[in-house]
């Protein structure tokens, strides 16, 4: 095992120093856009207003004819599009890709000082991680780079998902995670069609009313993802990192969209990818504290005092927990609202 002391040294020489903790930048929304198709990129300078993370795409949705024209496309967004405080990630080809290595070469080599995050797909456990945590290391010193490109791993094999903890901890470039489901859900060999979200089938039934089985019974749909979710915000936030809901694929059901993107941030994560512009608003609305939870946040803290001891507020106990509670809503509120006048003022603070 690799000492602790060892554990911020460049893994090559001329690399730049790791950094010690993950930048805390906005990053609600993760907008995926295909850099092979000229329609969306001649969107991206009007996304960069609206998204916190534009996310070139070399991956799955990229077919094999188009590969090269993708990473071509990356490399000419980030030299020439302005995209303002807008952090640039990529989502690369797998590991066993044909594709990944020339990803990594030419994205570091030619535009590693314009990128922020790498995300790395399929990943299965910290060995993945330290493939490309000592390539990077490699290509940022041929580069001449004096920031380090971050890591964020997709969580979407069974194998990753018993990893979990050691993926996150794998390297100080760890930045995140997210939550695959749609390969998750083919891995695990779940019987689902779907990218993400709930299914009708997945459910629990009250029991029959005097023996009457096919009686009227109410059931109740249970959450898919429940487990996973939970099991990678603990790992992120054990390690430091950052968790996220992954894809939403039903485009047209905004409704369950917003819920499952509600389930992820009420559990702990900080923001979901988007596929269409639509999901962006979603994504805004509800990675952004609710200004009446931040109003009732602040009339804690202040009530709260020095945060020690108990006071009862609207008939509601609160204590050293709930004042921590409302610092978290609190803090993210504040940090957004720096960037965001329209949150400022919603958020009075
Ligand atoms: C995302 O890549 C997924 O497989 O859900
Ligand atoms: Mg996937």
């Amino acid at each position: 095992m690799r000492s602790a002391k060892d554990f911020f040294r460049p893994l090559a020489v001329g690399a730049p120093e790791p950094v010690r903790e993950v930048p805390q930048r906005p990053s609600r929304m993760i907008h995926f856009f295909d850099p092979s198709n000229p329609k969306m990129v001649a969107k991206l300078p009007d996304m960069a207003g609206k998204a916190d993370v534009l996310l070139g795409n070399l991956e799955d949705a990229i077919s094999a004819d188009r590969k090269e024209e993708a990473r071509a496309g990356l490399v000419e967004v980030a030299r020439t599009v302005d995209l303002g405080d807008t952090q640039l990630w990529t989502r690369i080809n797998s590991l066993d890709s044909p594709w990944v290595l020339d990803d990594l070469i030419t994205l570091v080599t030619e535009v590693g000082d314009r990128l922020d995050v790498i995300m790395v797909p399929k990943v299965e456990g910290a060995e993945d991680i330290h493939y490309v945590d000592r390539l990077l290391a490699q290509l940022e010193a041929r580069a001449g780079l004096t920031r380090p490109l971050l890591v964020h791993a997709i969580l979407e094999t069974a194998r990753g998902v018993a990893s979990v903890e050691e993926i996150c901890t794998a390297s100080p470039r760890m930045q995140g995670l997210s939550l695959g489901p749609a390969d998750l859900a083919a891995d695990r060999r779940m019987k689902t069609t779907r990218v993400g979200g709930g299914h009708p089938g997945y459910l629990v039934r009250t029991d029959p009313v005097d023996g009457d089985v096919e009686g009227p019974r109410t059931t109740a749909q249970q959450d898919l993802w429940h487990y996973t979710i939970a099991r990678m915000v603990d790992a992120c936030r054990a390690a430091g990192i950052l968790p996220y809901y992954g894809p939403f694929g039903d485009i047209a059901d905004t409704v369950a969209c917003e819920d499952q993107f509600r389930n992820a941030y009420l559990l702990g994560c900080v923001g979901t990818w988007t596929l269409h512009p639509v999901q962006i608003d979603i994504a805004r609305r509800v990675f952004s504290p609710d200004p009446t939870d931040v109003a009732w946040a602040v009339r804690v803290i202040d009530a709260m005092g020095d945060g020690t001891g108990a006071v009862m507020l609207d008939g509601k106990m609160q204590d050293d927990a709930t004042v921590k509670q409302c610092r978290v809503l609190v803090d993210l509120a504040r940090s957004l609202a720096e960037r965001d006048a329209d949150l400022a003022a919603a958020y009075g603070l």
